[in-house]
């Protein structure tokens, strides 16, 4: 379809019309005088052509931009979810987190791909524990296969239930399979609400590594 800001040359359009008032050396139209003085018939079609051929690749050129630039933009987008991209998501009140003792919560925000936003989705879960001034938080997806983690009854320590991983109440890991760590999420406190940078990491490896999504 037509860019609505192009002109669209007709069949023998704007172009012939364009030839047709094409000035002569003394400023007359060169179709003005006897038909010998102008072009011959084959040059004429030759110049038509060469014209055709130039429209047409104007066209392609006005398709192929945007088409260019629809392509590069979820590019970009993806490029800074996996690249370390924040995602900001509201998880309680402050008030509501007593001090030292471990909180589940839940994480609930936008989930975004190349072409939608899908909003209110669970994105996961967290723990988070209240430690003075300082709030730790992080992923209740254990590390190694992607199992939740769950607080153990003497809320020191998590574990895993699938294979028996388990971490000291800093995230650490202390016997199991986990090859790293709880993944840690970066807080802050907004207008009395707690926030998480909230990501997700691969599993069964030793370093983080960023997952977009
Ligand atoms: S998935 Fe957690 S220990 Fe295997």
């Amino acid at each position: 379809m037509a860019e609505p800001t192009q002109k669209e040359p007709g069949a023998g359009g704007y172009l012939g019309h364009g030839l047709a008032h094409e000035p002569g050396p003394h400023g007359v139209p060169a179709s003005a005088g006897a038909p010998s003085a102008g072009p011959a018939p084959e040059e004429r079609r030759g110049a038509l052509k060469a014209l055709v051929a130039i429209g047409g690749l104007a066209c392609a050129g006005a398709i192929a931009v945007p088409a260019a630039s629809f392509i590069a933009a979820p590019a970009a987008g993806s490029a800074g979810a996996a690249g370390g991209r924040e995602r900001w998501v509201r998880v309680g009140r402050l008030a509501d987190l007593p001090p030292g003792e471990p909180r589940r919560l839940k994480v609930i925000g936008e989930e975004r791909d190349a072409f939608t936003v899908a909003k209110d989705q669970m994105l996961g879960a967290i723990w988070v524990i209240r430690e003075g001034e300082k709030i730790r938080a992080m992923s209740a997806t254990c590390p190694h296969l992607g199992c939740g983690i769950e607080l153990n009854d003497d809320k020191k320590s998590f574990n895993c239930p699938c294979h028996a991983s388990r971490f000291g109440l800093s995230g650490a890991p202390e016997t199991g399979p986990s090859p790293r760590p709880m993944d840690p999420l970066a807080t802050r406190v907004v207008d009395g609400w707690l926030e998480v940078d909230f990501r997700r990491y691969r599993d069964g490896v030793a370093e983080l590594q960023e997952i977009a999504g």
